[in-house]
């Protein structure tokens, strides 16, 4: 089996979606976030503050090449579509399949959450803005398009399962 990648915005699910597929299709499980954490000793927050998003960013796309592109669910942080090579190597080694969710239910699912450094600020409109920059670029990646609105984490997962086959 070919990697497959879930990808989406902040809140969309990835993280936990990624656990189920992975244990429903006995495959190892990766989350790009864990392996940033793990690699650079510190937290996403710690990273941003000290060394700056263009840092995390270089190491984002470094952690993501050395990931397996066989048997392998890997759950992707938010941003890791916006840098091309990201794009290109995830679509071209893996299956993408996009996390639909609209941004009213990703704000909810995301009050008072503090471990995502842009959305600390001016929360409500700079994840607005970030959405709808990103929400073709997502779809411009993805394989396959999963809505997520009122499933539960395992109807997801079948969803998935069955459509890729
Ligand atoms: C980010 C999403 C986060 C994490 C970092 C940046 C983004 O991952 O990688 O805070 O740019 O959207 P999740 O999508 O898992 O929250």
């Amino acid at each position: 089996m070919k990697a497959i990648y879930l990808i989406g915005f902040m809140g969309a699910g990835k993280t936990s979606v990624s656990r189920k597929l992975a244990e429903a299709l006995t495959v190892s499980h990766y989350d790009t976030d864990h392996e940033i954490v793990e690699a650079a000793g510190k937290s996403i927050n710690d990273i941003f503050a000290s060394e700056g998003e263009a840092e995390f960013r270089e190491i984002e796309s470094a952690v993501l090449k050395r990931m397996p592109q066989h048997d392998a669910v890997i759950a992707t942080g938010g941003g890791i579509v916006v840098a091309e090579e990201n794009r290109r190597q995830m679509k071209s080694t893996g299956t993408v399949i996009f996390l639909y969710a609209e941004i009213g239910e990703i704000l909810q699912r995301l009050e008072g959450d503090n471990s995502r450094p842009l959305l600390q600020e001016k929360k409500l409109e700079a994840a607005q803005s970030l959405y709808i920059s990103r929400l073709p670029i997502y779809r411009q990646t993805a394989h396959i398009e999963i809505d997520t609105a009122s499933k539960s984490i395992s109807e997801i997962v079948k969803e998935i399962i069955v459509s890729m086959n």
